[in-house]
């Protein structure tokens, strides 16, 4: 170490370094690298106990001989070896002999890279102990330069609350945002979040919704678009005992596949290009809360096994950084699709699935619940009515035809139509004719060549071959058979309208 006329100075540009910054990490990093940089210990090491884990000293930064955090010392409960009685009795240690000293259990280790003096110091601020600060050197240091290491320990102590404090505020402030955009989204929903409905598929999902609320348990919610998953997950969330934490969404098919895990896990500052700040990520976020990951089927595969990890072990890692992070959320996720099909073609974990699959909660499409539509038509009918004014009826037959149709974009669809038809309707009555939308497919019906429209809900591929089937008929009735007629009628060549009758049988 250097010389104790230098090392008052020293001590003091590595404290205004770390003094300057409020990132926790930096300022770590700033007094053990400084400590072996500018003051030539062999090693420095800081150990912190962490709210979530009181008792506990975690290795948090290490300079020097080693900067690995994990190992046999990375986890040290407060009273035990030399670091932990640090802690416990809040006193300084130093031995200018750790060779000869009893305390020192390592002496292989301590003799192999030469060291022969360790000074360990508690990080002490007010009546709080924050953790220990431990520097290892090569040769015997003098009451003068372990008298001022003591200084530059309190000195730190003070940096590492400061930046704790600030990181604290920063989440907090983060959280708040989180949750006020969320609420702000939920008031635009205002009137529309009461789950309605009077059938057995639905009474059935609201008794598994209503058992499992209370619990811990993940829940998988299944269904269509427009079957209520998301109002499925705000109500479990309002009636689990997190109903006063956060509950933050997740739309996983709204990200971009390589920024997922760091909106989901958060980031350290430097952790890749562009990541010029540190991020707390939506799990942080949710903590005491839930998590509603929407669209679960499209998170990317790494992404996927990183879940897995924070869902059995309460912990996570930013990305680029080193320390886990004990979260404690509870997860609801929901999908469209079928993920046992996802895990037989390889797109989805196994091990997450059945992760995930612990709760599920089917929400059937509203066509195989029509019992429902008419109590939702009522309730979507008072709630667009506004406060004080008197909501519009549906006369019996729209209601029939209501009733009748597929709704492939399941209550979100009805609750559009039925928006739509308000605004359109000349009288308080809605009647068929304010239900355009609905009206062609009726039309259609009478008309249908062999195959049929596919039905509303089929997949999309489906529906466009069933569509270009029957504009090639079409032309072809038209163009009373003639070919080129029927080719130029669709603005296409005579190859092509060929091998579409073909592919089509017509
Ligand atoms: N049973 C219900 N009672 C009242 N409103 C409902 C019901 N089910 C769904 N809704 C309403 O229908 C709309 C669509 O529901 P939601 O957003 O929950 O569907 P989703 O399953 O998440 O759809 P997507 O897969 O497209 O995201 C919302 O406005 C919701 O409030
Ligand atoms: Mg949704």
């Amino acid at each position: 170490m250097k010389a104790a006329a230098g090392l008052e100075a020293t001590l003091g540009r590595v404290g205004l370094r770390m003094a300057r910054s409020l990132d926790l990490n930096d300022v770590l990093g700033e007094i053990t690298r400084g400590l072996v940089r500018d003051l030539e210990a062999a090693m420095a090491r800081i150990w912190l106990v962490r709210a979530e884990e009181p008792g506990v000293l975690r290795l948090v930064a290490s300079a020097g001989l080693s900067d690995r955090l994990d190992g046999s010392y990375a986890r040290i409960p407060i009273g035990s070896l030399k670091i932990g009685q640090i802690a416990a009795t809040r006193a300084p240690v130093c031995s200018n002999d750790v060779l000869e000293d009893p305390r020192f259990t390592d002496k292989a280790w301590l003799r192999d890279n030469g060291l022969v003096t360790c000074a360990g110091y508690p990080l002490e601020f007010d009546d709080e102990v924050l953790g220990v600060l431990a520097t290892f050197a090569r040769r015997p240091l003098t009451e003068l330069e372990l008298e001022w290491l003591g200084i530059f320990a309190a000195q730190a102590s003070v940096a590492i609350k400061n930046a704790r404090l600030f990181a604290e505020v920063t989440t907090l402030t983060r959280r708040l945002e989180a949750e006020n955009t969320y609420l702000k989204e939920e008031l635009g929903e205002a009137g529309r979040t009461g789950i309605v409905g009077r059938s057995a598929a639905l009474a059935r999902a609201l008794d598994a919704l209503g058992r499992v609320a209370p619990t811990r348990s993940t829940v998988l919610l299944h269904g269509e678009t427009g079957t209520g998953k998301e109002l499925f997950a705000r109500a479990l969330h309002e009636q689990s005992p997190r109903r006063a934490g956060p509950l933050v969404k997740v739309n996983c098919a709204a990200i971009a596949p390589s920024l997922v895990e760091s909106e989901l896990f958060g980031h350290e500052k430097g952790a890749f290009t562009g990541a010029v700040q540190r991020r707390i990520g939506r799990f942080e976020l949710a903590h005491g809360g839930t998590l509603f990951l929407d669209e679960i089927g499209e998170l990317p595969v790494e992404a996927q096994a990183k879940l897995l990890r924070v869902l059995s072990e309460h912990e996570l890692e930013r990305v680029g950084g080193a320390q886990p992070i004990p979260v404690d959320v509870r997860v609801v996720a929901a999908t469209h699709r079928d993920l046992a099909d996802d895990v037989k073609a390889g797109r989805f974990r196994a091990d997450l699935f059945f992760r995930l699959n612990v709760f599920p909660i089917e929400l059937p499409p509203l066509r195989d619940r029509r019992e429902d539509i008419p109590p939702l038509a009522g309730a979507f009918m008072a709630a667009l009515a506004g406060r004080g004014g008197a909501p519009k009826t549906v006369d019996d037959d729209a209601l029939a035809c209501l009733s009748a149709y597929d709704w492939p974009g399941n209550v979100r669809e009805l609750h559009n139509v039925l928006e739509r038809a308000s605004i359109l309707a000349r009288s308080d009555r809605i009647g068929v004719a304010d239900l355009p939308e609905l009206a062609p497919r009726a039309e259609a019906a009478g008309d249908e060549s062999e195959r049929g429209p596919a039905p509303p809900h089929a997949p999309l591929r489906e529906r466009v071959s069933a569509f270009e089937r029957s504009l090639v008929a079409d032309a072809l009735q038209r163009a009373e058979g003639n070919q080129s007629e029927a080719a130029r009628l669709l603005r296409t060549s005579r190859a092509t309208l060929q091998y579409k009758m073909k592919l089509y049988r017509l």
